[in-house]
């Protein structure tokens, strides 16, 4: 009996994942740090800076170097969803959110970014979302549950009654590790541990993804 949805934001309800990865690609370059979309797989819904001690690897940089690239990074980032608009959101979404809310079902938004309220208001979906749950929220990153039990918690429904839609690895692994079930977005490469795959949310029905989950 789910009562509750949690969705991710980068990459599930808008394709900031790539506008992620062209600011991470920039401060690369500018760093001369080899970097590419291949390598930003793994940087997939990560935390800032985890992101950046993943591009830097071994490299010795300062806590001050740290803190000014996270903030260069985030300036890029900041100047490219500047003027994102519904026009922005992925197919498939307005419609699962309202069939959502007409089913009665609460809905959470559960992203790691710290962009995240501004992104959802430009987007013209922020009154959708009973609760959020975004990069201020808790102090443990995707793929520890925090964020997902965080969110929750903010509905008042139990971990067991929730299902997350997530497309990165981390956020698969932290909706298992909460209890949660999981429906990923993406290839099965990186999102097969969830309980359902689809490979985006055109189309998509609550009401049919329920039945097919339930049998
Ligand atoms: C996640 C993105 O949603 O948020 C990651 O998938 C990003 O790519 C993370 O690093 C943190 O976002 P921000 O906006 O706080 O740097
Ligand atoms: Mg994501």
């Amino acid at each position: 009996n789910i009562r509750g949805i949690i969705f991710d934001l980068d990459g599930v309800l808008t394709d900031t994942a790539d506008y992620h990865y062209q600011a991470w690609q920039k401060l690369a370059d500018e760093e001369g740090i080899p970097f590419n979309r291949q390598a930003n797989e793994a940087l997939r819904g990560v935390s800032r800076r985890a992101s950046l001690m993943l591009i830097i690897g071994d490299r010795r940089y300062s806590e001050v170097q740290i803190q000014e690239m996270m903030e260069r990074k985030n300036d890029y980032y900041v100047k490219l969803i500047h003027n994102i608009t519904s026009k922005d959101l992925l197919p498939g979404v307005v419609p699962l959110l309202d069939e959502l809310r007409q089913a009665g079902i609460k809905i959470a938004l559960g992203s790691a970014s710290k962009n995240a309220r501004v992104v959802i208001e430009r987007l013209g979906i922020a009154d959708k979302f009973d609760a959020v749950a975004d990069g201020y929220s808790v102090q443990e990153p995707k793929p520890a549950p925090d964020l997902f039990l965080y969110a929750a918690k903010q509905l008042g429904i139990p971990p067991s009654q929730c299902v997350v839609f997530e497309d990165a690895a981390a956020g698969i692994q932290a909706a298992k590790a909460a209890g949660m079930w999981a429906v990923g977005l993406g290839p099965v490469e990186r999102v097969g541990a969830a309980d359902i795959v689809l490979s985006s949310l055109a189309g998509v029905k609550w009401e049919n993804l329920f039945r097919s989950a339930v049998c």
